[in-house]
């Protein structure tokens, strides 16, 4: 059953919010790009189920999202003549491997999952919390088993989620006595002081955190964003030294300006004032993400097209995985 050529390599994100912001694209999407460019056969979902698992009452917005979130997948470099881009809810192969899964899935695993724990408490009390919420790994290990890929590429946080799908995985294999499954492996960006990038405020920069860059931001939501961020606060006037290591611009610059070495020294010597160093790193970020804002924009009205040919290409792996998984386990 092993097959030698598998070059196949599967991911997706949430589509929670209509953007992905710097933080995405440095974290994983970059990665994707790079791997589409090697020749690996990729997979790009749009996780709009997993959505659900907080936006519950909202999927008409998620559905809007999705679309969007496609847009901007392309808009980073991913060649849909290549790449498969689909949404999650497309395929309902997803939905029924989640539930089959959830079967061999012992309880204990998923409750010790941390981004369970985290979220649990930010939905304040047992009422509020959905079922699907705890599944949230099982759903995810069904998208990925899905397409037995070699490798999954995912910012680091997602690590908890591949670890329990390759245990999922094994546990399958063993119960039903068949190698329906391989374990694959988590492709994490290597270069890791880029992979982590800082928000406008100095947390980790986040959708929740409304302290963002959109890779798909305008020059002037950009440089507005930008004016606002957060900077040395001792550095009051010009010569006031800096510390780059603390300050929001600096760290940006350091990711995207040619020159940052010599505008942090000059920075941490009091020569150049915070005003300047915003200035310089509007002009970098918007020189940065300028090809990929056009390309956006040359294929708008396009993407409900795009969005049924990933299916569909998504859809020949699955349904053959989903057969399988059934055939194993006698049900048919
Ligand atoms: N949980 C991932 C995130 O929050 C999104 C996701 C869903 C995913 N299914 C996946 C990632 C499968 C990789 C593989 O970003």
């Amino acid at each position: 059953m092993a097959e030698t050529s598998n070059r196949r390599v599967l991911s997706g994100m949430r589509s929670t919010n209509p953007r992905l912001h710097l933080g995405n694209y440095e974290g994983a999407l970059r990665n994707w790009v790079k791997l589409q460019d090697e020749g690996y056969e990729m997979y790009c979902m749009v996780a709009d189920l997993h959505s659900l698992t907080t936006m519950y009452d909202d999927a008409p917005q998620i559905s809007l999202n999705s679309r969007e979130v496609a847009k901007d997948y392309i808009a980073a470099g991913i060649d849909p003549s290549r790449t498969a881009v689909f949404v999650q809810s497309h395929l309902p192969e997803h939905s029924e491997l989640h539930l089959l899964l959830s079967m061999v899935t012992p309880l204990g695993w998923l409750e010790r999952v941390p981004t369970y724990k985290e979220k649990q408490q930010d939905m304040q009390g047992a009422e509020r919390e959905p079922y699907g919420l705890l599944g949230y790994p099982v759903l995810q290990t069904a998208d990925i088993l899905l397409y037995k890929p070699v490798g999954v590429p995912v910012g680091r946080d997602q690590a908890p989620h591949l670890e329990i799908g390759n245990d999922i995985a094994k546990r399958f294999n063993h119960l039903y006595g068949i190698e329906v499954f391989q374990p694959y492996k988590y492709l994490i960006p290597e270069d890791e002081s880029r992979a982590t990038v800082p928000g406008l405020d100095m947390r980790k920069m986040s959708k929740s955190y409304d302290n963002f860059i959109g890779i798909s931001d305008s020059e002037d939501e950009t440089a507005k964003k930008i004016m606002s961020a957060f900077t040395t606060p001792t550095k009051l006037k010009k010569t006031d030294p800096g510390i780059p290591e603390g300050c929001a611009v600096c760290q940006l610059l350091r990711l995207y300006s040619p020159n940052w070495q010599k505008q942090w020294d000059e920075d941490r010597h009091g020569e150049r004032g915070c005003v300047q160093n915003k200035k310089e790193l509007i002009e970098a970020i918007n020189e940065h993400f300028r090809p990929m804002r056009e390309r956006r924009k040359q294929q708008e009205g396009s993407i409900e097209d795009i969005l049924k040919a990933g299916a569909d290409k998504a859809r020949e792996r699955a349904a053959k995985t989903l057969d399988e998984v059934k055939r194993a386990m006698g049900l048919y």
